[in-house]
């Protein structure tokens, strides 16, 4: 579904991904973790079509996407939900849920996308009225993610959905990551809890210093010593 081929990037003159190339099959859950400052934001960003690559190729759906912007591959049907999600905090649940669905393809099917995404969400709908800025961090996080459901796609990406949440709301999220897993999305997801998120994940990947030097299924990823040691504490 996703291809990233040889990818590089960075700011100006400043290169930052090296020759990245990682995919995401329809319907599964992959992982990337690394360092901070390892570049796993920037490849977000890449993808998503905020940061032009200076090299490579990004095939979505067969169709070439890198070049194009970051509107147009919303309408593909790639959602990004960047760090600390993506609302508006003095507009109420309900508004920032009809924002998602700004695109040409999910507009016209806004009130179906909505009543899926509440019976998925339950919560957002009790608290449509309120304003998103009285949210809790969690359910700022919860409808961050319907935010990014209401565009109708089918990968979502996810960068460090868990950041900065206290850990009782940490399990929270990855519940809400695990919901729309089920519902058969497709996941990108830039994580640091990566004990918790591997658990979700199909395959993994790990980024440092812009360089992908390890990838692997959920079980061989665990196994891996340098994972052991810097991001599970074994
Ligand atoms: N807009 C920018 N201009 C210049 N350099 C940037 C910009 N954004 C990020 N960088 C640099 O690019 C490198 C990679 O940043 P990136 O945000 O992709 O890392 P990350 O892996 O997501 O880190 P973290 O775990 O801290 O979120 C860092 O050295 C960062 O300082
Ligand atoms: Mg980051």
């Amino acid at each position: 579904m996703l291809q990233v081929e040889g990818v590089s990037a960075g700011y100006g003159k400043f290169n930052i991904l090296n020759n990245i190339s990682i995919k995401v099959e329809d319907g599964t859950t992959v992982i990337m973790v690394g360092s901070n400052g390892s570049g796993k934001s920037t490849l977000l960003k890449v993808i998503s079509g905020v940061v032009k690559p200076a090299g490579g190729a990004i095939y979505f759906d067969g169709q070439r996407i890198d070049g194009q912007a970051p509107h147009q591959i919303v309408e593909l049907g790639i959602a990004f939900v960047p760090e600390g999600g993506r609302i508006f905090p003095e507009l109420s649940v309900y508004e920032n849920l009809k924002m998602g669905s700004y695109t040409a393809r999910a507009r016209k099917e806004f009130q179906t996308t909505l009543q899926e995404v509440f019976q998925l969400f339950p919560l957002l709908e009790k608290r449509r009225r309120q304003v998103s800025g009285s949210l809790s961090g969690g359910e700022r996080q919860m409808l961050s993610i319907a935010r990014a459901l209401m565009s109708k796609p089918k990968l979502i990406m996810l960068d460090e959905p868990s950041s900065g949440l206290a850990p009782k709301i940490v399990a929270k999220v990855f519940e809400f990551v695990e919901t729309i897993k089920a519902q058969g999305y497709s996941i990108l997801m830039v994580e640091q809890n990566v004990l918790q998120a591997v658990g979700l994940a199909d395959y993994a990947y790990l980024l440092s210093t812009g360089n992908l030097v390890y990838q692997g299924e959920r079980q061989e990823f665990l196994k891996n010593p340098e994972i052991k040691v810097s991001y599970l504490g074994i």
